[in-house]
């Protein structure tokens, strides 16, 4: 999850972490962690009861400032520490939140410290809820989680298993990379909500026999970072993901496919609802025609005879669909003169955006954690980026697109 962070939006954003009594506080350092990567600033402040599970010492000799532990104690900031968060913060998760701070909140109550921070805090206000899964079912919990869900306040859902106290049920703390992206999503703007993009990513995979395929090494890792980047700033994702794509977050509706005809096929599927069409999948140009007997048995080389025809062109096929408002932006994977290629590639495919890297050097391409783009667009611009991060590529490709 982190690599998919971008940490050029993050950077110097303030999150104000609550953490409440539970088995689960110690998971609170890892959503801290994560943010902290990415260089958000985490300031926090923990329950009584989160104070039986976990050292506010931890949090501390991590890095988190302020970090809060009862109301008037002279070294957290005096008599306004329930107003601090409130003015510098710019979100606010509580994680885990308690079935007793969530009726609280619900109520309006500021009896302890944290309650009077979320009462004070009118930013986005995110809870992650753990508790006994009868606790979580119960009622009074149910009414309470409504009644904040209608002032706005965002739930991330317990998960389903056996919770700590061997319960089996919803009640869980939700994964940690779940918190972790809803947290970013409320530190970062939201430009992108109510547009729907389809993306395409990774390999495909074509077959030849029953157990020998042609692909390349594609990982889908750039393509991960832009649906996260556009998932994070409130877009709809639908992304037609190739063999091997890395997991995403769970915000982003994923199709899973395998040779370049079905992804194709799901692609025509999502473009008529989709405003953009970013295409970063690394489609084998060719497939080779099926040998149609099983397994391939090894015969001498003279037997080996494999022939290839072309697949589709996915990008292009859908340009052929496309509405004069869908905007199209593709990659180009050059070998050698990449400023020329990626200008006639835009042209020639009638791309609004192409971003172009070139392969075999470092920081360059295929796997890794970086690139290294010349990106240009069908106005003229042109721009050469140094190696940066995927993910810091993908929120800087998606202000381009933007624009167009
Ligand atoms: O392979 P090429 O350099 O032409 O790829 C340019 C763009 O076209 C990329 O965005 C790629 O995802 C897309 N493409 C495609 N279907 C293909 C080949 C390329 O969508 N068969």
């Amino acid at each position: 999850m982190n690599t998919l962070l971008p940490a050029c939006a993050l950077r110097n954003r303030r999150l104000h972490l609550g953490v409440c009594g539970s088995a689960a506080a110690y998971k609170a350092v890892d959503v801290m962690r994560m943010l902290q990567r990415s260089g958000v600033l985490v300031g926090v402040c923990l329950t009584e009861a989160a104070q039986r599970f976990i050292r506010p010492l931890t949090f501390a000799g991590l890095d988190a400032a302020p970090v809060y532990t009862r109301f008037f104690a002279e070294d957290e900031e005096g008599v306004f520490a329930h107003l601090e968060p409130g003015s510098c913060a710019h979100a606010m998760l509580i994680a885990p939140a308690s079935a007793t701070t969530v009726s609280r909140l619900a109520c309006g109550s500021a009896d302890t410290l944290l309650a009077a921070q979320a009462l004070a805090f009118d930013g986005p206000l995110l809870l992650a809820p753990a508790m006994n899964p009868r606790m979580w079912a119960h009622p009074a919990t149910r009414r309470n989680v409504d009644i904040l869900l209608e002032r706005g306040v965002r739930c991330i859902r317990p998960a389903a298993g056996r919770t700590a106290c061997g319960d089996v049920g919803e009640g869980k703390l939700a994964p940690v990379e779940e918190i972790v992206f809803a947290a970013a999503a409320a530190l970062l703007p939201q430009d992108f909500a109510g547009r729907h993009i389809l993306l395409t990513l990774g390999p495909t995979r074509e077959q030849w026999d029953d157990v020998r395929f042609w692909s390349n090494f594609s990982t889908g890792r750039m393509g991960a970072a832009l649906a996260c980047a556009a998932a994070l700033r409130g877009a709809t994702v639908s992304a037609v993901a190739g063999p091997g794509v890395p997991e995403l977050p769970a915000a982003v509706r994923r199709i899973d496919v395998v040779s370049a005809a079905d992804m194709l096929a799901a692609a025509l599927d999502v473009w008529p609802g989709a405003d953009a069409g970013i295409f970063a999948a690394a489609v084998a140009d060719f497939a080779p025609v099926p040998f149609g007997g099983g397994k391939f048995k090894k015969g001498g080389a003279d037997s080996l005879r494999i022939d290839f025809s072309s697949n589709p062109d996915i990008l292009s096929e859908l340009v052929k669909h496309a509405r004069p408002e869908q905007k199209i932006f593709g990659f180009a994977a050059e070998s050698a003169n990449l400023e020329a290629n990626a200008r006639s590639k835009l042209r020639a495919k009638n791309m609004h955006l192409t971003a172009a890297n070139l392969l075999g050097r470092p920081d360059s391409g295929f796997a890794g954690d970086k690139n290294t783009l010349f990106v240009v667009d069908c106005r003229g611009r042109e721009e050469h980026w140094p190696a940066m991060s995927k993910a810091d590529a993908a929120w800087r490709l998606l202000d381009w697109l933007s624009t167009l």
